[in-house]
C-alpha cells in the first residue's frame, strides 16, 4: 500500500515490519482530539490566507463528518496508515478528494501528536480532578459521622494512643487535597500550545499560533519550536502525580484489607465491593482493594519507564516517544477506575464502632497519658516515662489493664498519683484533651471537618 510520505521510496517494508512500527492500535484513542485539533489548523489556514476559503470549508465538513463518526464508533483504522494523524488524513482525502491533501499545510506530525496529547490529558485530569474531590466529600461525609468513635492509632503497627476515627479518615482527606493541588496547578502546564512549532523549526507559512490555541481553549503557547514538539515533561507530571494519588489509595486500601480482617474486624467491606472464594466457603475477599494497592505498581512502572525513555534523547523528536502513550493511556484508566471503585468502597463500608471503642480499652495505649499526668505535675518527662513503664510491666506481668490497678499501687510507684488519674486514663478523655492545632481533640476535629468541607465545596 502507497504510503501518504511514500515518495522518496523505492520498497516497501514487510507488514511485520510495519507492525512494529505502527501506533494506531493504541493511538487511536487519541482520534477526537486528533480531529479537533485539524478543525483548529485548518480555520486558522483560512483566517491568514494561506488557504482559500472554499477550500477550508470542504477539509472543515469532511473533518465534522470523521468526528461525528467516530463519535459514533464507525470509523476503522488501518495498520497501513501507521498511526491515528495520518489514518485520519488518508479518510478524509478518501471522503473529500485530494483537497483534503491541503490539510497538513504549515503543520508537522510532531506538533500535531504533541497538541492531541495536550488536548487528551487536559481533558482527563480535569475528570479526574474532580473524581479525587468526589472522594474526599464521601471521607468527610463518613468522618462527620464518626467524630466521638475512638479507635486504636498505631506506629510501628502497634497501638500508640487512642484518636477520633474521624481524625484518621480525615488524615486522607488533606493527602487527597494535595493530590488535587498537584493534578489542578499542573493544568497550566498542559494547557499550553504546540500547535504551529511544525516539524520542529517552526514554518515559513504566515501562520498564528495563538489563533489555532485560542480555538482550542489552550491558555498560551510554547515559546520554543524545539521544545515544543520534543519534550514530554507533562506527561511524566501526570504520571508522577498519578504515582503519589494511588500511593495514597494504596496505603488506605492496606488499612481497609487490615481493618476487615478476622483480627480487626473494625469496618466490614460491603457485599458489593468484595468477593467469593470458589472452594472456601466462609470467604469473603477485599478483592477490590487489593487491586488497587496491586495496581499502584503499574502506574510506577509508566513513570519509571517514560523517564527512562527521555533521558538520553537529542532534540527534537524521535520515535522513541511514540512509547509515551500506551502508559498514560493506561494510567488515566487505573487512576479512573481506582477512584471510583475505592468511592463506592467507602461509601458502603460498615463501621464496626463497638469493636473499635473495645480496642481501645484494652490495651496499653493511654500509658502516654499517666506519663503525661505525672509531667504536669513537675516531675522530668522522662522520670515519669520511666514510672509508667514499670507500671506497665507490673500490668503484664498480672494480667491487668492500667484502668485495673489499685490506686495505692499508684501512690507506691509515685506519691503523686490520686484518684483523679482514673479519668486520665479514660480513652474518651485521652482523646479529647489532645487539643492541639491539628491533633485528635474532637474540638479539633470538628474544625478539620468544616475547613476541608469550604475547601472541597468552593
Ligand atoms: N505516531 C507518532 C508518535 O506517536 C506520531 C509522530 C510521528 N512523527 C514522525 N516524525 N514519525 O510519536
Amino acid at each position: 500500500m502507497k504510503k501518504l510520505w511514500g515518495g522518496r521510496f523505492t520498497k516497501t517494508a514487510a507488514q511485520w515490519v510495519d507492525d512494529f512500527g505502527a501506533s494506531i492500535h493504541f493511538d487511536q484513542q487519541l482520534v477526537e482530539e486528533d480531529i479537533e485539533g485539524s478543525i483548529a489548523h485548518v480555520t486558522m489556514l483560512g483566517e491568514c490566507g494561506i488557504l482559500p476559503k472554499e477550500d477550508v470549508e470542504t477539509i472543515k465538513k469532511g473533518l465534522m463528518e470523521l468526528l461525528e463518526k467516530a463519535r459514533n464508533g464507525e470509523l476503522s483504522f488501518s495498520v497501513a496508515y501507521e498511526d491515528i494523524h495520518l489514518n485520519i488524513e488518508k479518510m478524509l482525502i478518501d471522503e473529500i478528494g485530494s483537497v483534503g491533501g491541503k490539510l497538513h499545510t504549515g503543520r508537522s506530525r510532531n506538533d500535531q501528536v504533541a497538541t492531541d496529547m495536550h488536548l487528551y490529558l487536559r481533558k482527563r485530569v480535569i475528570e479526574i480532578i474532580e473524581l479525587i474531590r468526589q472522594l474526599q466529600h464521601v471521607l468527610v461525609e463518613k468522618a462527620e459521622q464518626h467524630i466521638e468513635t475512638l479507635i486504636p492509632g498505631y506506629t510501628h503497627l502497634q497501638r500508640a494512643q487512642p484518636i477520633s476515627f474521624a481524625h484518621h479518615l480525615m488524615a486522607y482527606v488533606w493527602m487527597f487535597e494535595r493530590d488535587r493541588e498537584r493534578f489542578k496547578e499542573s493544568l497550566k502546564r498542559i494547557n499550553k500550545s504546540p500547535l504551529g512549532a511544525g516539524a520542529l523549526a517552526g514554518t515559513t507559512f504566515p501562520i498564528d499560533r495563538h489563533l489555532t490555541a485560542k480555538l482550542l481553549g489552550f491558555d498560551s503557547i510554547y515559546e520554543n519550536s524545539l521544545d515544543a514538539v520534543s519534550d514530554r515533561d507533562f506527561i511524566i507530571e501526570f504520571l508522577s502525580h498519578s504515582s503519589l494519588l494511588m500511593m495514597h489509595l494504596s496505603r488506605f486500601c492496606e488499612e481497609l484489607i487490615l481493618w476487615s480482617s478476622q483480627e480487626f474486624q473494625f469496618i466490614e467491606i460491603d457485599d458489593t465491593f468484595a468477593t467469593g472464594s470458589s472452594i472456601m466457603p466462609q470467604k469473603k475477599n477485599p478483592d477490590m482493594a487489593e487491586l488497587i494497592r496491586g495496581k499502584t505498581g503499574r502506574v510506577y512502572g509508566h513513570l519509571m519507564a517514560l523517564l527512562t525513555v527521555m533521558k538520553g534523547l537529542p532534540l527534537a523528536y524521535n520515535k522513541d516517544m511514540q512509547e509515551d502513550k500506551e502508559g498514560m493511556f493506561d494510567t488515566v484508566q487505573t487512576v479512573i477506575g481506582s477512584l471510583k471503585i475505592f468511592t463506592g468502597m467507602i461509601e458502603t463500608m460498615t463501621v464496626r464502632t463497638d469493636v473499635m471503642e473495645k480496642a481501645t480499652r484494652q490495651d496499653f495505649s493511654n500509658a502516654t497519658e499517666l506519663a503525661d499526668y505525672l509531667a504536669k505535675k513537675g516531675v522530668p518527662f522522662r522520670e515519669a516515662h520511666e514510672i509508667v513503664g514499670k507500671l506497665v510491666l507490673t500490668c503484664i506481668e498480672r494480667g491487668l489493664f492500667l484502668a485495673d490497678l489499685p490506686l495505692d499501687v499508684y501512690q507506691q510507684a509515685s506519691p503523686l498519683f490520686e484518684e483523679d488519674i482514673y479519668e486520665a486514663l479514660d480513652p474518651y478523655t485521652a482523646v479529647n484533651r489532645r487539643m492541639s492545632a491539628g491533633g485528635t481533640g474532637f474540638k479539633e476535629v470538628k474544625q478539620a471537618i468544616e475547613k476541608a468541607k469550604q475547601i472541597i465545596e468552593a
